[in-house]
């Protein structure tokens, strides 16, 4: 009993010395804390005299901004380097070009779609390829407190093949057409058109292989520019093959650059065995001289992809586009196949600025793990359409209406369409179409849910004639005509039409 009380006399002290320990260190700790708020003052003092503009031109790089947030322990008011803030001096802009694609979006056939801005790191790895400069370099990957590996979303494609597979939309009957459009992250060298965050717009067309499609979706791209007031657009277009056509190809090129090895700079020699095609978005002059003798993908594509990308040609001059091939387009992600394209403009000096990009990605879902289902679609880089409105003056956006709808139906009819398309859009009509969506039925359905004042019909028979039937959506009426005169027919119809419409 005595010895337990001795113990206990023994722990009470020890705690009591503890106590006093603790008591110690807080008043310690209460010190430091007084000396850190003074200096803090002085330091926050200084920094309010100082101008503005005098911080900031000392901000240099990311970790200046960590470093002052550090030594001055309080917030550097800078936004991150890369990052913007949209004044609201801007906002008309953002809304136009939000305006312009839901309205092109719906004209054309496509379901909104939007998927989380963070993603686990592999779903990019995977669908970009682990060799290319935005996996490499360029993502921001962290990790969950769950202990996954994210990433911020470096664009939006991956994301919506995804979000494809994931909620079993294989099953619904094709082609299926989804836009998307939000912010992205690139940690790229910022500078003129290049953020760290920018925001893309993208249009993908799921479940058809047929180039028509190709063709259509640069249409897209070329309506969507025009309509926000922007001029002398040019497409470079190339084909790059399948997968399996590449591997031949690959290995003439690896064994070209590395016969030219010497000639490379250095950082290029690296890229010979891992990503040999990426070598030609080189911009510095020795790498282009290399570049200017090296094999093309072009010559070196399988039956198939020819046929495939001679067909778009012919549907680009049907269409009335600006394209020139360019051999050695090979754009920076590795889910491409066969069609390549960027979009671009040129200013007064003559430089091109590119303000969109796109493709063929006909293997990605499968990839994922889905069935094979062929894919094409593009991206606009929204900061730099807006950039490129600015330096145009475009003029403001008007609201407008297709008032004529085109179906087709079968191949013949649907290359005839193309180009009674082009005539009716160059006279000034706006036009609306489906050239992916099969049965007539459904596309009869779709003119009547834009609410069309007329629809025109190219069936097979139609096709082989050369004609065309005009159905007037308000009076139920309905002819056949030539097609060298359908758009004068149009025209009349329409003004007919119009009268007929205030008249009620
Ligand atoms: P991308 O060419 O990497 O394609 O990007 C599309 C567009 O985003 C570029 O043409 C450019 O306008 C813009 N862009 C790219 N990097 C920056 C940057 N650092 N700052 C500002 N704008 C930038 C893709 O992302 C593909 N996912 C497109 C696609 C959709 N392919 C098939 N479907």
């Amino acid at each position: 009993m005595a010895r337990k009380k001795k113990a206990t006399k023994k722990v009470v002290k020890k705690k009591k010395t503890v106590k006093k320990a603790i008591k110690k260190t807080v008043k310690k700790k209460k010190n430091v804390s007084k000396k850190v708020v003074k200096k803090t003052t002085k330091k926050t003092s200084n920094n309010i005299k100082k101008p503005i503009s005098s911080i900031t031109k000392s901000l240099k790089n990311d970790s200046i901004v960590q470093q002052q947030f550090v030594k001055n322990g309080q917030l550097a008011l800078q936004t991150v380097r890369g990052m913007r803030d949209v004044l609201p001096g801007d906002q008309a802009y953002w809304q136009q070009i939000r305006k312009i694609f839901e309205k092109r979006s719906i004209e054309y056939g496509f379901s909104r779609i939007d998927t989380p801005i963070i993603e686990l790191e592999s779903l990019f790895a995977k669908a970009i390829g682990e060799d290319t400069d935005i996996i490499n370099s360029e993502l921001y990957t962290f990790n969950a407190k769950s202990g996954d590996k994210v990433a911020l979303r470096p664009e939006l494609t991956a994301s919506v093949v995804r979000a494809y597979i994931q909620h079993g939309m294989t099953i619904l009957p094709k082609p299926i057409k989804l836009f998307s459009m939000g912010p992205v992250y690139r940690y790229d060298k910022p500078g003129e058109g290049r953020y760290r965050e920018f925001h893309q717009a993208e249009f993908n067309i799921f479940g058809e292989d047929d180039a028509i499609l190709d063709a259509q979706v640069m249409q897209i791209a070329y309506r969507v520019l025009r309509s926000l007031g922007i001029k002398n657009i040019q497409f470079r277009v190339n084909s790059i093959g399948t997968a399996e056509s590449r591997k031949e190809y690959l290995k003439l090129l690896t064994a070209y650059f590395r016969s030219k090895k010497s000639k490379l700079p250095s950082k290029y020699r690296d890229m010979i065995n891992t990503n040999p095609m990426r070598i030609f978005d080189a911009k510095d002059d020795k790498c282009m001289q290399v570049c200017a003798g090296a094999p093309q993908a072009i010559d070196h594509l399988d039956k198939e992809s020819r046929e495939h990308f001679k067909n778009l040609l012919e549907y680009l001059d049907e269409l009335d586009l600006s394209y020139i091939i360019d051999s050695r387009l090979v754009r920076g992600l590795d889910y491409y196949t066969r069609t390549v394209f960027e979009i671009s403009v040129a200013d007064e000096q003559g430089l091109r600025h590119s303000l969109g990009g796109g493709g063929r990605f006909d293997e990605l879902v499968e990839l994922f793990g889905g069935e094979p289902t062929p894919a094409i679609g593009f991206a606009f880089g929204i900061d730099r359409l807006i950039m490129e409105m600015k330096r145009v003056k475009a003029k403001k956006y008007k609201e407008s209406q297709p008032r004529v709808f085109l179906a087709q139906l079968g191949d013949l009819a649907k290359k005839k369409s193309l180009q009674l398309f082009a005539d009716i859009e160059q006279s000034g009509i706006l036009v609306a179409e489906s050239f992916g969506r099969g049965a007539l039925k459904a596309q009869l359905r779709y003119a009547s849910k834009l609410g069309v004042d007329l629809t025109l019909i190219v069936g097979q028979q139609e096709a082989l004639d050369d004609t065309v039937i005009v159905k007037n959506m308000i009076t139920g009426t309905q002819e056949t005509i030539t097609k060298d005169k359908a758009v004068a027919f149009v025209k009349k119809n329409l003004k007919e039409t119009a009268k007929l419409v205030k008249r009620k």
